[in-house]
């Protein structure tokens, strides 16, 4: 399962490739500063150690030197300097790459506490799954993402894929990644956004070329539109689900949750805090923050008949 260590030591994508090759620059430099630092110390306390035959008298006392004054804030500066300039090369290189025809186009909304995740060239609108194409180097198809927020500042992060990205009200900020291995990549909100901010989780699946294609075209159909859950439909229709969530297809076309057309579909409700199961999602529609304190839906206040409904409905959603 070491593809889904949200590791920066496990890249799988130029960005990551990149923040772990820094990574090591900036290691292997503070590396040799501690083993210089640490050695010196050692050998100081064992050199200068309270000799057997101690008088009691203070060693010669040294005040004031210019030249190890000069060297130790010179030598710090020019390290500090050179990390600041490799690190600056680096973000330049990443940032000055242009976006290629054939990239897919992804547009996240950062949202007290979930992720809404839009294809607007695709229209698909999902939420928390992240779906991408591998990016074959032979045939390169990388993902350039733009991010924005509805609420507060969050930041999005998937270790193996690229480095952290501030995602901040009113303005937009864009990553890409070119992930060159098939598998699930864990992300998470990185800048604390409120209670939930633990709970504001951003799998990621790579497809195959082929695996992706199927994902669109699951995705791009229309929401389900089956007799046997006539009542659940209808009763989700009149209640105030329908000013929050989307269902294409149908009169729900809120847009302050998340887009529930293929709801079924995800692994988690939530933003990742549990999996999507019948009871969890019966739990979820009852009381949102039983499952996550602080969660913005409010409990519905349903009967058990009405909630037995409305979860039959929703379950067709796939
Ligand atoms: Cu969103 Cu932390």
């Amino acid at each position: 399962m070491s593809t889904t260590t949200p590791s920066i030591f496990a890249p799988v994508s130029t960005p990551a490739f990149a923040i772990r090759e820094l990574a090591f620059v900036v290691l292997g430099i503070t590396a040799v500063i501690f083993i210089i630092v640490a050695g010196l110390a050692v050998y100081a306390l064992i050199r200068f150690r309270r000799p057997r035959t101690d008088d009691g008298r203070e060693p010669p006392q040294v005040y004031g030197s210019r030249q190890i004054e000069q060297a130790w804030t010179v030598v710090p500066l020019l390290i500090v300097v050179v990390l600041f300039l490799v690190t600056a090369r680096y973000i330049y290189a990443l940032e000055a790459r242009s976006q290629p025809a054939a990239a897919l186009e992804i547009a996240i909304v950062g949202h007290q506490w979930w992720w809404e995740i839009r294809y607007p060239k695709l229209g698909i609108v999902t939420a928390n799954e992240l779906h991408v194409p591998v990016s074959d180097p032979a045939n390169p198809t990388p993902t350039f993402i733009t991010l924005q927020s509805a609420d507060v500042i969050h930041s999005f992060w998937i270790p193996q894929l690229a480095g952290k990205m501030d995602v901040i009200p009113n303005k937009t900020n864009r990553v890409w990644v070119d992930p060159k291995r098939v598998g699930t990549y864990v992300g998470q909100c990185a800048e604390y956004c409120g209670l939930q901010h633990a709970g504001m989780l951003l799998t990621t699946t790579v497809h195959s070329t082929e695996d992706f294609a199927r994902w669109v075209a699951a995705q791009q159909t229309p929401a389900t539109n089956d007799a046997h859950v006539r009542e659940g439909r209808e009763l989700f229709s009149s209640l105030a689900c329908v000013n929050c969530h989307t269902v294409r297809g149908t009169t729900a076309n809120g847009v302050f949750g998340p887009d529930l057309t293929h709801v079924m579909s995800r692994s988690t409700i939530g933003a990742g805090v549990i999996a999507n199961t019948p009871d969890t999602l019966r739990a979820w529609v009852d009381d949102p923050s039983s499952l996550k304190p602080g969660a913005l839906m409010p409990a519905m206040k349903l009967s058990r008949n009405e909630l037995d409904k409305v979860t039959a409905y929703l379950l067709t959603l796939r």
